[in-house]
């Protein structure tokens, strides 16, 4: 496994949408565990591929309950709201409020090409909502609805 270097906001692989993995081989697997390093070691929650320059629909997620890796997923029910704040690694030192749905369907398939469907709720959703929104080149900081100061944060 390698750490991958995370590009920052003005970077404009952020912005660009991705394509489908169509091979499931093992440079998939190169790249989902050097995401999940990368993630770790950043201390994060969550990392999609374009934030390491790889403009493919892969992204990883660990909000604490054990590492899901996404391959093409895809949003296909959401259910209620909440909002609260998020960060993401590729801005770094900016927060803000951020509305989400409460509780989504994710369907995409796992680092094999095996198809998964997951319900997923709260920060978790969250988290898998953010993720793909980068597959899509869409950041937070674009849907934040009121910015938060760092600092305000620590408690
Ligand atoms: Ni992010």
């Amino acid at each position: 496994m390698a750490l991958r270097k995370i590009v920052l906001k003005n970077d404009e692989v952020l912005r660009k949408k991705c394509k489908p993995v169509e091979v499931f081989d093992e440079k998939l697997g190169i790249l989902l565990d050097d995401m999940a390093e990368t993630m770790y070691k950043a201390n994060g929650v969550g990392l999609a591929a374009p934030q390491v320059g790889i403009l493919r629909r892969v992204a990883v997620v660990d909000v604490g309950e054990g590492l899901l890796e996404l391959v093409n997923a895809e949003i296909i029910k959401e259910k209620g709201s909440q909002r609260d704040v998020e960060g993401c690694l590729s801005c770094p030192n900016e927060w803000g409020y951020v509305v989400r749905p409460n509780e989504i369907i994710v369907r995409g398939q796992d680092r094999t090409g095996k198809h998964i469907q997951l319900k997923l709720e709260e920060f978790f959703a969250r988290a898998v909502c953010h993720e793909l929104d980068h597959l899509d080149g869409k950041l937070f900081i674009d849907k934040v609805d009121e910015f938060v100061d760092p600092k305000d944060l620590e408690k």
